[in-house]
């Protein structure tokens, strides 16, 4: 509510209590209260549009990571251009980046033995610059791995003590090189299906085959643990999973990580991707159906109850429904991401950030997958589709999400 109006009401108040001859204490608590509640209200919502220059508003907006900073760190993945296009909007709300590719095995080691810190040491580099922290994005994945890893001498898959050296050796140099400047590794990803099965070799879809336990079995993710440990024993070590609020999946990963536990595997955190949607769906045969708070709470309770730290990490929350097949003549534009559509994501993400809040004891940090929807891996699909799945916009101004998530 504009102050102007609070203060014309007030007037109201006031002349209404003085013809009633109403106490001035009890006109004065009035007005106060009044005001509070407007003042709040004005704090919290985005100031009216300045069109002079547009980062004026969101440089006049409250920061988040600021706000948040007795909870937990705020982070956004970055890659080796937005860190320096959206460095601003960065600066300003984050204190924690993760890149969102130059880290992975591709990107440092894409030929045998041969490893090219360049573009992300800028990248640690600038963050530095900001006093940033910095998570470490991803040791061992089924996807983005170079082929030469999986491949013998000749020509025949490797064979399981040339992949356990390989495993052993890349790691080892990665962590090594990176060591006190990446506090936290994303070092196993999604190695469990919705289903809670192992990922496996002979997945149906190729892109969804996990080499690593066609080779080494179940091994892999002990051994990746135990080598990132040896490299930093100050490192903390992170499991990281998409869809944790699917039960037989979240029940699957527990029981992994209870194992790995009962055997001395340094784990130290699982990470939540939480790749979310602007609601859940309503087919129960769809991942989304589970797509809840209580759903999510139930996975962050049940990896605490394993003594594990627990960090959001790949955080957006997409404008289309789980489920439902959209043709391209409803795909949204910046025209139908309309207000309407703002207030519910908006909504949706206040009621996670509620939930995050209120175990802050056990999560320990909270990144978006992307820093404004200019750049977002969520509108790279050959369809062309285009999302708005984070709480700055095209023109990194802060959106109604970021009010909603910022008021508490
Ligand atoms: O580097 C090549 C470039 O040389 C080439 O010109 C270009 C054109 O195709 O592709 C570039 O590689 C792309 C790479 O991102 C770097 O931009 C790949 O095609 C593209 O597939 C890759 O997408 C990344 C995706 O992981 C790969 O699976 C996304 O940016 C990244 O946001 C996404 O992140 C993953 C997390 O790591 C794990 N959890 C899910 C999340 C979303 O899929």
């Amino acid at each position: 509510m504009e102050t102007s109006i609070v203060l014309s009401f007030l007037g109201l108040i006031e002349s209404r209590a003085r013809a009633s001859g109403a106490g001035q204490d009890i006109l004065r608590r009035a007005g106060v209260a009044l005001w509070l509640s407007g003042t709040l209200a004005c704090a919290a919502r985005p100031p009216a549009e300045s069109a002079a220059s547009p980062a004026a508003s969101e440089a006049g907006a409250p920061s988040l990571s600021e706000k948040y900073a007795p909870l937990f760190p705020i982070g956004a993945a970055v890659d080796s251009g937005s860190i320096k296009s959206h460095e601003a909007v960065l600066a300003r709300h984050f204190n924690s980046i993760t890149a969102e590719n130059e880290m992975k095995f591709e990107s440092l080691e894409a030929t045998e033995g041969a490893f090219d810190y360049s573009t992300a040491d800028a990248m640690v580099a600038l963050a530095k610059s900001h006093g940033m922290k910095v998570r470490g994005h991803t040791l061992v994945w089924h996807r983005q791995t170079p082929a030469w890893m999986f491949t013998g001498p000749d020509g025949a898959p490797a064979s399981p003590e040339l992949l356990l050296a390989r495993l052993r050796n890349h790691i080892q140099n990665v962590v090594t090189h990176f060591k006190g400047s990446v506090y936290a590794w994303d070092v196993v990803n999604e190695a469990i299906l919705d289903n809670g099965q192992w990922r496996t070799a002979n997945e149906p879809e190729a892109d969804q085959r996990s080499p690593w336990h066609g080779i080494l079995g179940t091994s892999y993710v002990a051994e990746a643990f135990k080598a990132a440990h040896a490299a930093d024993p100050d490192a903390k070590l992170f499991y990281n999973e998409y869809r944790n609020y699917i039960p037989e999946k979240r029940q699957a990963v527990y029981a992994m990580l209870k194992q790995l536990l009962a055997d001395g595997v340094p784990v130290h955190g699982v990470g939540l991707q939480c790749h979310l949607n602007i609601e859940p769906s309503t087919d129960p045969n769809n991942h989304g159906y589970f797509q809840t708070v209580a759903e999510l709470e139930q996975a962050i309770q049940l990896y605490a109850s394993l003594g594990l730290e627990v960090q959001v990490t790949e955080l957006d929350l997409s404008v289309y429904v789980p489920g439902v097949k959209y043709t391209p003549d409803q795909f949204f534009t910046a025209e139908t991401f309309s207000d309407e559509v703002q207030v519910r994501q908006a909504a949706r993400y206040a009621e996670f950030f509620a939930l995050f809040r209120k175990h802050a004891r056990t999560v320990t940090g909270v990144t978006f997958w992307g820093v404004a929807d200019d750049n977002t891996w969520l509108s790279e699909f050959s369809s062309g589709r285009k999302d708005f799945p984070l709480l700055f916009d095209m023109k990194h101004e802060p959106k109604k999400a970021f009010y909603a998530v910022m008021d508490f």
